[in-house]
């Protein structure tokens, strides 16, 4: 079999200029996400743009991690955890009972607060997802894992070690990987719950260049607890305070010229 470029394997850039595909990548409408008895989310309507950056801010709390998790059903694995009203990826309802979630998590990658890379090697971390959903001949692989590294900004900094393990890298290089890991499953969306909290400022930096980067091929979703983060690298702000979406736009407008006092209060550091 010959191998797909990556491109080709991102049904994003392989189907977004068809007549008719929506504009927006996932898409929740009147969405409530309870833990028990608790409601954690409460009729959050939100549309998620297709190839830019949404950043999901507000105090800590309030959701953003919960609603995060919805979008690739990461929550099924939490006893209690239910969730009603609509979400969609491409039109499709992605909280079916019959959903495919090693598919949709395919479709829909996540990179965590702390990077967990697996203890494997640097080149075995990113065949991962490959090995698991293909087969793919050695060659292929071998160039899947290469252009992944590339498109993750760390092929240069590991290529010389491809075999070493993976936690001999650093906490930044350990966080890109974790993106290359991603991204070599050919996702069209990335999840990222606060992915530079653990990181040193000049790690934080070349994650937030590189997530820049990535929204040309990729719709990202960013939790960030970091105001001068998301108005660095989001396109899209949506604020969440106990469990309501208080407000979401155009992020220059959302901290310049907000339309809710509460939303003002938060950017502006006066409460969270
Ligand atoms: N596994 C869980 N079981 C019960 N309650 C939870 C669980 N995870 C989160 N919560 C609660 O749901 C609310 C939202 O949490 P979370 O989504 O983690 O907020 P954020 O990411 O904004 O800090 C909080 O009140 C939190 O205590
Ligand atoms: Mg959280």
């Amino acid at each position: 079999m010959t191998i797909m470029s990556l491109s080709e394997t991102n049904p994003t850039t392989a189907t977004v200029t068809s007549p008719g595909f929506p504009e927006q990548s996932i898409r929740a409408a009147d969405f409530d996400g309870f833990y028990g008895s608790f409601q954690a989310l409460k009729g959050i309507s939100l549309d998620i743009p297709r190839n830019q950056v949404t950043a999901f801010i507000g105090p800590s709390g309030c959701g953003k991690s919960t609603f995060l998790r919805w979008m690739n059903r990461m929550n099924d694995t939490i006893v209690g955890a239910r969730a009603s009203g609509t979400l969609t990826l491409d039109g499709e309802d992605i909280l079916r009972r019959s959903v495919d979630v090693v598919d949709l998590r395919r479709r829909v990658g996540m990179v965590f607060q702390r990077p967990n890379p697996f203890p494997k090697s640097i080149f075995d971390n990113v065949a991962f997802g490959p090995r698991l959903h293909w087969r793919h001949s050695r060659q292929d692989l071998e160039d899947l894992v290469e252009q992944s590294l590339r498109s993750a900004a760390l092929w240069n900094e590991v290529k010389d070690r491809l075999h070493a393990s993976a936690l001999g890298l650093s906490g930044g290089q350990q966080q890109r990987l974790c993106i290359a890991r991603a991204i070599a499953s050919g996702p069209e969306v990335l999840l990222m719950d606060e992915p530079c909290s653990a990181l040193d400022p000049k790690s934080t930096a070349s994650v937030e260049d590189l997530i820049r980067q990535l929204r040309t091929a990729y719709t990202i979703v960013i939790v960030t607890h970091n105001m001068q983060q998301a108005s660095r690298i989001s396109d899209q702000t949506a604020f969440f305070f106990e469990g309501s979406l208080i407000e979401a736009g155009q992020t220059e407008t959302l901290f310049t010229n907000p339309r809710s006092k509460q939303t003002e209060d938060y950017v502006t550091g006066r409460f969270g």
